[in-house]
């Protein structure tokens, strides 16, 4: 293949959201964590509006059971509308959740065999084209947003891309770890790849942060994957076989990221956006200068 061939534009985009969200019971016990809210806004649709902003047209949520509030988010909501237009109220957050007609396409990850398994699930749609992966958990805040940003290096290197960003080495046995090679800008180089390691064993402190831009040869690879950290199937070990057949970078991520798949993370994330939003800031920093005594 010509390396011209690993540079299809990016249309499509996998949102793996099937999973159970134990760390938020009881929370999460009827309500799906992505719809777990940062002050107005499910945390669902920030994945979404970041993957808009970078030019996805088509959204495919790999969901599961009890997870169907997701897909009801972003529909039209014609009986809100309608009280909305009489109350003489903005339509404008119902808009702002409204995917386009024929963009939003589900699937279902029956069994939790882990994220390779749920990318793997989505195969059909995903076809023969790149695609984004983004991992809603992760909240990335910056202008432009992290997948824009990795498109637009995209556009320069094409082949397959990692979002990344250094934790303290401590904590690197929670993530998906990079071999970095030569770094030029925001790109490195990616020579390795390593699904949880031991932090002794870690190759660097540059984490995968959640973003990906795939080639669609990494489907196969994940048809035959087979169990790895965690007896699950990493998406991470699929994507080590690329490396040395296509091109493989890392993007770091000029902005912010909060781990929203932690509780604390979710509420330092809700802080620091409730302090940047022109409608509540100045409240909100009173508040919190009170309750900091
Ligand atoms: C997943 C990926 C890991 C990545 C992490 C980012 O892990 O497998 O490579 O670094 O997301 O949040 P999980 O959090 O599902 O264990």
């Amino acid at each position: 293949m010509t390396s011209e061939s690993f540079r299809k534009p990016v249309r499509k985009a996998v949102f793996p959201v099937a999973g159970q969200g134990t760390r938020f019971l009881p929370a999460t016990k009827a309500i799906p964590k992505e719809m777990l809210p940062i002050i107005d806004r499910p945390l669902i649709q920030y994945a979404v509006d970041e993957a808009r902003e970078a030019g996805i047209e088509e959204f495919i949520f790999v969901t599961g059971r009890g997870k169907t509030s997701i897909v009801e988010h972003f529909d039209t909501a014609y009986e809100l509308e309608a009280t909305m237009t009489e109350r003489g109220k903005s339509l404008k957050p119902l808009e702002d959740s409204r995917m386009a007609p024929g963009s939003l396409l589900t699937v279902r990850q029956q069994v939790p065999l882990g994220l390779g398994h749920a990318v793997w699930c989505a195969r059909a749609f995903v076809g023969n084209e790149p695609f984004a992966i983004f991992l809603p958990d992760e909240l990335m805040v910056g202008a432009p947003g992290c997948m824009k940003q990795m498109v637009d290096a995209y556009d320069k290197v094409g082949g397959n891309l990692v979002s990344v960003l250094e934790v303290p080495h401590e904590e690197v046995s929670s993530y998906g770890v990079i071999n970095p090679g030569a770094r030029d800008g925001a790109l490195t180089e990616v020579k390795g790849l390593v699904e949880k390691p031991k932090v002794d064993e870690a190759p660097s402190n540059l984490i995968v942060s959640g973003r990906y831009i795939l080639q669609p040869e990494v489907m196969d690879l994940l048809a035959t994957q087979d169990r790895g950290a965690g007896n699950e199937i990493q998406l991470t070990d699929a994507m080590a076989k690329l490396i040395g057949k296509q091109p493989f970078h890392a993007v770091t991520f000029g902005g912010r990221r909060f781990d929203c798949g932690s509780k604390v993370g979710f509420v330092e994330a809700t802080l620091a956006l409730a302090l940047e939003r022109p409608d509540m800031a100045d409240e909100v920093r009173a508040i919190a200068k009170k309750l900091l005594g």
